[in-house]
């Protein structure tokens, strides 16, 4: 009987959306073939959703409770070994909860309409995608973004990625990316915000409100989705997917505060990373996905693994297939990407013992809420609106608003006379395998963002000063000119020619356009492929014979200025010797060339600021600002032999955290202070006069750092602790006063409590991390 009026039910609503289970409505058919109640304890604080959720699992088989845990990439892009098969008859069966890289209102309708319509309890997909830097519109690599520090731009490219992503069929996106990183070698270091965990801190929760808004059921936000959790930042030497090993105190005081924050910002769900933590893989840490996550920080929305992560801990020396999935339901993992351990096991899992019924509730629970909070059983179809789509992406002011963004991102490393901004007459020698790219300029992780919309540097110097410069191009070299390489590269999208002539021959040529022209401008840098995932790289100094190229060119005596497009700190040392002048433009998305010419022509004067330190040399990594003293510091004495240093290599960096020149000059004054000691409740304020004092208006970045000089557990000998970016007209003077609260000054003590420690404390205000003036104040 209760079979009967359940089909009954179905055949009535096939082909309508109202046969969603209602969102708001609590139905009252009963339960058939659920084969145990779902009551476990529902914690939320939203009784209509926990009754809404109750009464849906209620009717749920165990199979169909694990079908949610089940994520399955359909679509485009793959981005791992394994593409999900038969997918349509694991979603006529219930066995999915969602897929990703299915995007446009199109496809995206057809398949939720597929889901729905032939399912059994008509739940609706999550569908989900990595929208990085922007969706359809690219901004810079999320590196990039972060040099920028400037909040509310990289607020307004996560709103902006939100209202493309979710015009365009998705109501989930694999972003925020928080992971600190300080080796250069790792190619994902192009996709976090760099080094510091303050400014990380900053940009996540800058990134979960632009994505989420202020109210997830809106059809213009989408659930974020913070990654990678936790530490794969710091892979064993810059290696990806390596093994992360470290103590407590290091991950409290500066990796995790970026994740922290964005749980305290509300993201909706988790992505855990690939990496083991102290010898646990972090899809199968308990410590991490439970006590940490959820019982410390009080995250109440679901985690996904990395692609096939559950899978990898096989290799990783933790079981057979049954006992790693067991192992990560049991850690607090809820959601399976691709790797299928979920579906396959659970069920047996549970007849076995190995996992209990309640488990696999309490992770579909936590699926369903993020339906639910999505407005989905509300309407399953309010991401597909096409006529929303055609009205939305790429509109003009998502470009303006990118154009703008990729101005602000770059950095001006080197600016030597004044050689920059360039004059808008006479002649430039375009050089270099970067200036006619246009696949290149998206950077990696571009979604769907379509290069063949991007600015070259050629256009873009075209599009900003027409016929009133001369532009001699030659290509000069090669990005890479090992064959091996560019199949490599090319096999992901690389779109890279080799070209056939021989370096010498390339060479030639561009010192021949160059000789014929007033500057060169050389754009080198690496392709959009060698950074992002599985792009480490052990050299990190220009590949190809970039290099050779700008000795040959620097022979010509000409001024050299290098535009560089790359993802990650690269090594630099003869190129700052040599040239005159070095902008850093990343990977600066649809808008990169035109960017890029407003700033060498100066119709927009640069103000990013480095958020990760560019070493001399590789084998300096990793290296930070933000390090410890030791016993031996060593203070510049040559010959004073046991300090701690390199024989072949200054310890300082090339460019330190915090770096970026501008076209004007701004003087700092010594800051003061509001008092020079405070109660342990107390605020300080301290208060710096920066003025423009050069011949432009420019933006400046004013960067607060502290030292708690004496602390329980040794402290770094600089931690930013506060920043500000404002504008100055020539010659204007403003005061910048900054609050240091208590909290500021507390860290993660050996017992990781966070305590504030009475004791002596410098204040250091600058426009970078090493140039700074102090103040000393004492917390008693
Ligand atoms: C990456 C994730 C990404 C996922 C889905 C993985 O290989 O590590 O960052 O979100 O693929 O595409």
């Amino acid at each position: 009987m209760k079979k009967l009026s359940t089909a009954l039910i179905f055949f009535l609503c096939v082909g309508c959306s109202q046969n969603v289970p209602q969102q708001g409505t609590t139905s009252s058919a009963p339960a058939t073939t659920a084969t145990a109640p779902a009551q476990e304890a529902t914690t939320s604080k939203n009784p209509e959703m926990d009754r809404f959720i109750n009464d849906l699992m209620a009717k749920m088989t165990l199979q169909e409770k694990i079908g949610q845990l089940n994520l399955l990439a359909v679509g485009f892009d793959v981005t791992g070994p394994v593409v999900s098969k038969n997918v349509d008859e694991k979603i006529r069966s219930g066995q999915v909860g969602g897929v990703f890289n299915t995007f446009t209102p199109v496809a995206a309708r057809k398949l939720q309409e597929f889901a729905v319509n032939n399912t059994r309890l008509k739940i609706p997909l999550l569908f989900g995608y990595d929208v990085i830097h922007g969706h359809r519109t690219i901004f810079p690599i999320p590196l990039g973004l972060s040099t920028s520090w400037d909040m509310d731009m990289i607020e307004r490219s996560a709103r902006i990625a939100a209202e493309e992503a979710s015009a365009d069929g998705l109501n989930w996106v694999f972003s925020p990316m928080v992971d600190i990183a300080r080796d250069p070698r790792w190619g994902r270091i192009a996709e976090g915000a760099g080094e510091d965990p303050y400014l990380g801190s900053q940009v996540a929760k800058a990134m979960v409100r632009g994505y989420q808004g202020d109210d997830l059921t809106q059809n213009n936000t989408v659930m974020a989705c913070l990654k990678h959790f936790a530490l794969y930042g710091a892979a064993e030497a810059g290696r990806d997917y390596g093994t992360t090993d470290m103590s407590l105190q290091r991950m409290y005081n500066e990796y995790l505060p970026p994740y922290k924050a964005a749980i305290e910002a509300n993201v909706g769900s988790v992505m855990t990373s690939f990496n083991e933590i102290n010898g646990i893989p972090a899809t199968g840490n308990k410590w991490l996905l439970t006590e940490l996550l959820r019982d410390k920080w009080g995250f109440d929305g679901f985690v996904v693994t990395d692609y096939t992560a559950i899978n990898e801990m096989i290799p990783h020396g933790m079981g057979t297939e049954a006992e790693v999935g067991a192992l990560a339901l049991k850690a607090g993992t809820d959601m399976d990407m691709v790797g299928e351990v979920f579906l396959k096991h659970l069920d047996q899992a549970v007849k076995e013992g190995k996992v209990t019924e309640a488990d696999i509730n309490t992770a579909c629970r936590r699926i369903l809420e993020a339906k639910y909070k999505l407005g989905l059983f509300q309407d399953p179809y309010r991401y597909t609106d096409d006529n929303r789509a055609t009205a939305t992406i790429m509109k003009p002011e998502f470009i303006d608003a990118s154009r703008e963004i990729a101005r602000k991102s770059m950095v001006l490393l080197k600016n030597k006379n004044n050689v920059l901004p360039l004059k808008q007459s006479g002649s430039i020698a375009l050089i270099g395998p970067l200036a006619k790219s246009q696949r290149d300029m998206i950077g990696n992780w571009s979604a769907a963002g379509d290069w063949k919309k991007a600015v070259s540097v050629e256009e873009g110097i075209r599009n900003v000063v027409g016929n009133k410069v001369k532009i001699n191009y030659a290509k000069g070299a090669n990005i890479a000119d090992d064959a091996q390489m560019l199949k490599r590269l090319n096999a992901h999208g690389g779109q890279l020619d080799l070209d056939t002539r021989t370096s010498e021959a390339m060479i030639q040529e561009a010192v021949k356009v160059a000789r014929a022209s007033d500057v060169i401008v050389a754009v080198v840098g690496e392709s959009q492929g060698m950074s992002g995932e599985a792009a480490s790289r052990a050299d990190i100094t220009l590949p190809g014979q970039q290099l050779e190229l700008l000795k040959a060119l620097k022979k010509t005596g000409k001024p050299l200025v290098l535009v560089l497009i790359n993802g990650r700190p690269l090594a630099l040392k003869w190129e700052e010797e040599n040239a005159d002048a070095i902008l850093e433009t990343w990977f600066a998305g649809t808008q990169a060339g035109n960017a890029t010419a407003d700033v060498l022509f100066g119709n927009y004067n640069p103000s990013g600021k480095l958020t990760t330190t560019f070493p001399q040399v590789v084998g300096q990594v990793p290296l930070f600002y933000n390090h410890k003293n030791t016993g031996r510091p060593y203070g510049g004495q040559l010959l004073d032999k046991y300090k701690s240093r390199y024989l072949d290599v200054e310890n300082e960096p090339l460019y330190p955290f915090g770096y970026g020149l501008s076209y004007t000059t701004f003087n700092y004054s010594k800051p003061q202070i509001s008092k020079t000691t405070i109660s342990p409740t107390e605020s300080l304020e301290v208060k710096v006069d920066v003025s423009n004092t050069g011949n432009y208006d420019g933006e400046e970045v004013v960067q607060l750092y502290i030292q708690d000089l004496v602390g329980s557990i040794t402290r770094p000998v600089k931690e930013l602790k506060g920043f500000r970016k404002i504008a100055l007209k020539k010659g204007e003077t403003q005061t910048v006063t900054f609050t240091l609260k208590p909290e500021d000054l507390k860290f993660y003590n050996y017992q990781l409590e966070h305590v504030l420690e009475p004791g002596d404390f410098k204040v250091y205000v600058g426009p970078n991390s090493r140039d700074v003036q102090e103040q000393s104040f004492k917390v008693q």
